[in-house]
């Protein structure tokens, strides 16, 4: 068999059965990536593309939803990129995630992006981020996941900042959404 071919008989496999009783905490999916950047990464200045990391921050918070839930998932928003200081080509990016908040088929995780000069030591931060995904099932559909159960205080006062942050942005989206049907989207 080759390998695409192998790829695609693992993906057609049904999923395994997910237990939705059973809570896990922010600290059982969070997750840390990190690589050097290179040339390839680069804008003409020497900083890295503001792309290169969206892109890291995508694949390192998918990896906590998919933790999580054990099931695939799609990014649904990312509802907030912030860039606070530029990252420099043979820094060392990391990005730090963790779950902030469960809905029911829905899951906002946590981002810090840090960049650390290896040769001249010191590390900054450099992005933050909250991006939503939403799991599937084998039909490609929004599928229910485990709730977010918190391990202890510190984890119980982060779900209840998630919360009320998911609310205020709800009333933001109501908002907008009426703004948006006066005026033309390009
Ligand atoms: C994300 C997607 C699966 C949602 O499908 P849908 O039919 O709108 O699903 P529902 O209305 O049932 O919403 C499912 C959940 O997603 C949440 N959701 C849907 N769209 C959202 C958005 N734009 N922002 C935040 N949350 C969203 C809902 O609030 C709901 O959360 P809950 O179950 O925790 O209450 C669908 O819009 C989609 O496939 N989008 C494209 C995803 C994609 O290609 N991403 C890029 C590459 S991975």
């Amino acid at each position: 068999m080759d390998p695409f071919e192998q790829i695609r008989a693992r993906r057609d496999r049904p999923f395994p059965e997910v237990d939705l009783s059973q809570g896990r905490s922010i600290a059982y999916s969070r997750s840390m990536t990190s690589r050097i950047v290179e040339l390839i990464d680069g804008n003409g200045h020497g900083n890295i593309h503001g792309g290169v990391i969206l892109r890291m921050v995508d694949e390192a918070a998918a990896i906590v939803a998919m933790r999580h839930s054990q099931r695939p998932v799609v990014t649904a928003r990312i509802e907030r990129f912030d860039f606070f200081a530029p990252a420099y080509i043979g820094n060392l990016v990391s990005v730090h995630c963790s779950m902030n908040y469960v809905g029911r088929t829905s899951m906002e995780v946590g981002v810090v992006v840090m960049a650390e000069d290896l040769l001249k030591g010191g590390v900054r931060k450099i992005a933050s981020s909250q991006v939503i995904y939403v799991a599937l099932d084998e039909q490609k559909r929004p599928t229910a996941v485990p709730p977010l159960i918190p391990a202890d205080a510190e984890e119980a006062a982060r779900i209840k900042k998630a919360r009320m942050r998911r609310e205020q942005m709800r009333k933001l989206d109501e908002e907008f959404a009426k703004l948006q049907q006066e005026m033309p989207e390009v």
